[in-house]
Parts: C-alpha cells; structure tokens; sequence
C-alpha cells in the first residue's frame, strides 16, 4: 500500500521536499519538520454531514440500559431516553441515527413494538444473548430518541425474515400525511404528523446473517421491495439503501449494483478494524503490543482502497447513476470485556480507538464524492463506543472526542490536503504505516478545519502547515487528543472518566500563509483557522 520508506510529495509550485524518517527510541522527537500543504484551489466536494452518523441496534446495551431506560427507571430520562448519554450525544450534534440493526433488523417485526407497552409482545433476541426483549422501545420511541438528539431516522428494514408488505406498512406509518389504515393506526398510538423518514436499508448483510443469500437471489428481493416502497410526499421522498458488502467483497457490489441500481439511492458497506487474525481472538481493547497496533491502524486504513475499489464496481456497474456508497457500519471490533455477556460487545475504548476514528473520519470527508453516510458502530456500550454506562454512570469514550473535534467538517467544503510523512512500524514487522494522516474543510464562513493524526506510538511529529487559495485568516487555535504517558493504551475509567480529554494546543506558531506546531505521539489534533 506504502511503496517506499521515503516519502517525496511534489507540492503546487515545482516544490520538492524530501525527508528521511528518523526515529531513534521511545518518546524522541524527530529533528525536522513535517511539512502538510492544503489547497484551497481543489475540492472533490462537499462532506455530508451524515458521515458522522452513528448506529444503534437491539444488542447488549445499547438501546436498553444505554440510550433508553424507561420512564419509570430512578436514572433521570426525559421520556424514557437517559438524560445524561442524550446531553452528551447533543454535543457531537450526530445527524442520522441507524436503527434497528444489523442483523436484529432481520428479525424485528416493527408491528411488535407499537402501542400500549402493556400489550406489546415478550420476546427472545435470538441474535444476540437470547435475552428477553419486551419491545419496550419501539418505532415511536426511537422517533422520540432522534427528536432529542436534533437527528433524522434511518430505519433498516426486514428482508430476512420480513415480507414486502411488512415494509411497506412501516413506511406507509411512518410517512403517510393523510387517512390510510397505517396512518390511521399511528395516530392511534398518539403521533399525529407523519415522521417523513428518508433512510429506509433494505434488509441488512444479506450475504450472512440476513439470510446467507446468493447476490442474484438477493437483488430480485431487493428490486421487489423498493419497488413497492413509497413516496406518501414528494417533498420527502424517501432514499434507498440496498444491503451492500462486507469487506473485500466486490463482486456483491458489482453484481447488486448491476441489477438494483436503477431502483435505489446507495448500496451499504460494512468494514470493520480486527486486529487479530482469529474471530477468537480479536485482540483486547486495551492490552496489546506494538505490533497488535501498527496492525490495527493499517487495518483502519485500508478504508480507503475499499471506497476507492466498491465506488469503481459501482460506476462500471452502473454507469448512468451516482450511487452513494453508506458505509452504516465501521469502527473497531475487539474482545469484550472480561465477565461480560460475549454477545453483548462491550469493549473498552483506548486512544488507539481514537485513531482509528480520526484516520476514518479524515477518509470519510476526502472520499465525499461516494460516501454519503457513515455510521459507527455502536452509540453507546457495543463495540466501538461514543459512551459506557454502568448503572446510572457514564463516561465519554476517546471516540467521542475525535467525534467532538472532527464536527465542524459536517457539511464542510472538503479541501484537498498533500502531507510529507515517513512510514513506520514496530521493529522488524511487515506492517508500515505513514506517521501522519490528515484532512480539511472549509465551513461557509471561510473557517478552515484541519485534522491531523500522529500515528506513531513514540514519536512527536513537529508540523508545518501552509495553505494557498484561502481567506485570510484572524487566528488560529488547536485541540489535542492524547494518552500522555498511557499512549496508544490509554483509556476512560467510570472512577477516572476524563483521563483521555482533549486540551488545547499551546505551541502553534503563526506566519505567513502557515503555521507550525508540535503533536505529541499517538495523538489527534484539530487547527480551527478562523477566517
Ligand atoms: O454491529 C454488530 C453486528 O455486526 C451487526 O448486527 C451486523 O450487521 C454486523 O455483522
């Protein structure tokens, strides 16, 4: 992926900067400035605000325990939604939340969870734990859920174990203005005004868990479904998404996109980070080697060829339409805390979590040309986390901050970005990656973001920062995230949750048309300039 152990990038202007890598022990800091160039000239775009979604599904606590307690629970809730995980979700002002599932979406029959909660079924998520789910929350709670985080609703439907009919009534609930039996029966259970939701995800890993289906086979149902599915206004009309790849799969993208392409919006992408080779064995979230590191963040950038590799199967499958690639699930998946339910994916959240989100986020906003949404896995206490809870504590995740720092490039004009780096690793492993990892935007105001990511676990990176083709700028200010002494390891405990915090940056240095300053190893930064 990385061809040399020098890196030479030729910048606007004829300028040619060349550096050796120097790295010589722990926590030295390398004599010469990287340099990173931002042009304000070229743009592959707007970044859509939705690629900071996120995802919640019937899984472990997540929904019940994380996001949603009951009216009646003594931990304070606005409507049965906990006050606390809200406010702090508020902050990171998510646009789009992605809900039921994953694969629970396959199962969920939504007529379960409407109505009085006296009289809504029992029952047993076989997909995860076999626990009991009294369906408590349901359509009109996760509307509610989306309402206090300000955010719109993607709601994945059933194929697996769904009907057509089954979702297109959901729909009709969801959408329909005027009098029909489903708007009849929403109104009923006390919501009036239809929702209009937009983001509908036909069935979900249709090639696994949704049914272990042939791409063909899938494609016919998919074609079926978004057939039927309808627009109740058409100032809201409602955007497809199909069930789309996992990993290295083109061939489904080529082929679904092949035969659904002209009856949906997007195709979906699920990527997640696995350090270890074994599903066994993924690796803890928290202990681990360098070499389990450097894995991890070569892992999390192989993102990028895969949006390169699915967006080109897309366009010669379907060349007359920009499909949008919906990567609705992405993040690190790790092995669960130790004494915690294995089908409950709780795991901790180190800053090495931090980089993978940050070097995501900056692939995200370069590639807002294909991708349209993005949504993490998962809000709260699954997999890659914004926030844990214990009982009626919470803490906020590295994640969450990276999330935090990186919101101004919602809906941000993305600028294109050329940095220097040297590629690194642990001693004498295949596994290399470029020491620094970067993107831009510019806001409508000309207020320009910069994210910067120092991927080397022992190394501070001094930067120099020039910019060509922008507005002047009256300051300039930064953010850091960083473990200090833990580094890559460090974490967020219930006894000690603002351990891993950002902190400003004190050594930026101003000159013309650039700056410089100094990012700790292992570490993310965020430069507002200030137009
Ligand atoms: O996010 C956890 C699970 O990972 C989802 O339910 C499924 O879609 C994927 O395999």
């Amino acid at each position: 992926m990385y061809p040399t152990e020098k890196t030479i990038f030729s910048f606007p202007f004829g300028l040619l900067f060349f550096h050796e890598p120097q790295f010589t022990g722990p926590h030295i800091q390398e004599a010469m400035s990287m340099l990173i160039f931002i042009n304000g000239n070229r743009s592959v775009g707007t970044i859509n605000k939705n690629i900071y979604g996120h995802f919640a599904e019937h899984l472990g606590r997540c929904i019940y325990g994380g996001l949603y307690v009951g009216e009646d629970s003594e931990i304070p809730n606005q409507n049965g939604m906990r006050t606390d995980v809200v406010n702090a979700l508020k902050e990171l002002d998510i646009p789009v939340l992605r809900w039921p599932g994953g694969c629970f979406a396959d199962t969920y029959h939504w007529q379960d969870g409407i109505g009085p909660k006296s009289s809504r079924k029992t029952l047993i998520n076989t997909t995860w734990g076999g626990v009991r789910e009294d369906n408590s929350f349901g359509t009109h709670e996760f509307m509610e859920l989306c309402r206090q985080l300000g955010c719109e609703a993607y709601i994945n439907g059933n194929v697996g174990t769904g009907t057509v009919q089954e979702m297109c009534d959901w729909v009709e609930y969801c959408n329909m203005p005027g009098v029909s039996p489903m708007a009849d029966l929403r109104r009923q259970n006390g919501q009036d005004a239809p929702w209009n939701v937009k983001y509908w995800g036909i069935g979900n890993e249709m090639w696994g868990g949704g049914g272990n289906m042939r791409a063909d086979y899938y494609s016919d149902l998919c074609r079926q479904y978004a057939s039927f599915l309808r627009d109740y206004d058409p100032s809201h009309k409602i955007y497809k998404i199909a069930s789309g790849a996992c990993d290295f799969n083109y061939d489904w993208t080529q082929r679904v996109a092949e035969l659904t392409g002209a009856l949906v919006d997007a195709l979906s992408l699920h990527y997640y980070t696995i350090p270890g080779s074994e599903w066994e064995h993924k690796g803890s979230a928290t202990k681990f080697s360098r070499e389990e590191y450097y894995i991890t963040m070569y892992k999390a950038l192989q993102m990028k060829g895969l949006i390169e590799n699915h967006t080109a199967r897309m366009r010669q499958a379907c060349p007359n339409k920009n499909l949008g690639l919906v990567i609705d699930e992405w993040g690190t998946w790790l092995d669960v805390e130790e004494g915690t339910n294995p089908h409950f994916l709780y795991q901790q959240n180190a800053m090495r979590d931090a980089l993978v989100a940050a070097v995501n986020l900056n692939i995200f906003g370069d590639h807002c040309d294909s991708v349209v949404m993005a949504n993490i896995a998962q809000t709260v206490n699954v997999l890659q986390a914004m926030i844990l809870t214990d009982g009626p504590r919470m803490l906020c995740t590295p994640t969450y901050h990276v999330f935090h720092m990186f919101k101004g490039h919602q809906g941000a004009r993305q600028l294109e970005t050329y940095a220097e780096t040297a590629l690194i690793g642990a001693d004498g492993a295949d596994c290399k990656v470029p020491n620094l990892h970067v993107s831009a935007s510019e806001d409508h105001n000309g207020n320009v973001l910069v994210t910067v990511v120092n991927l080397s676990d022992h190394s501070s990176v001094p930067v120099e920062i020039h910019w060509d083709g922008l507005s002047k700028f009256t300051s300039i200010t930064g953010q850091v995230l960083s473990g200090d002494g833990a580094g890559a390891a460090a974490y967020n405990t219930f006894d000690n949750p603002h351990q891993v915090e950002p902190k400003a940056l004190t050594n930026i240095t101003v000159g013309t048309n650039s700056f410089t300053s100094l990012l700790p190893a292992c570490s993310v930064a965020a430069f507002t300039l200030k137009a």
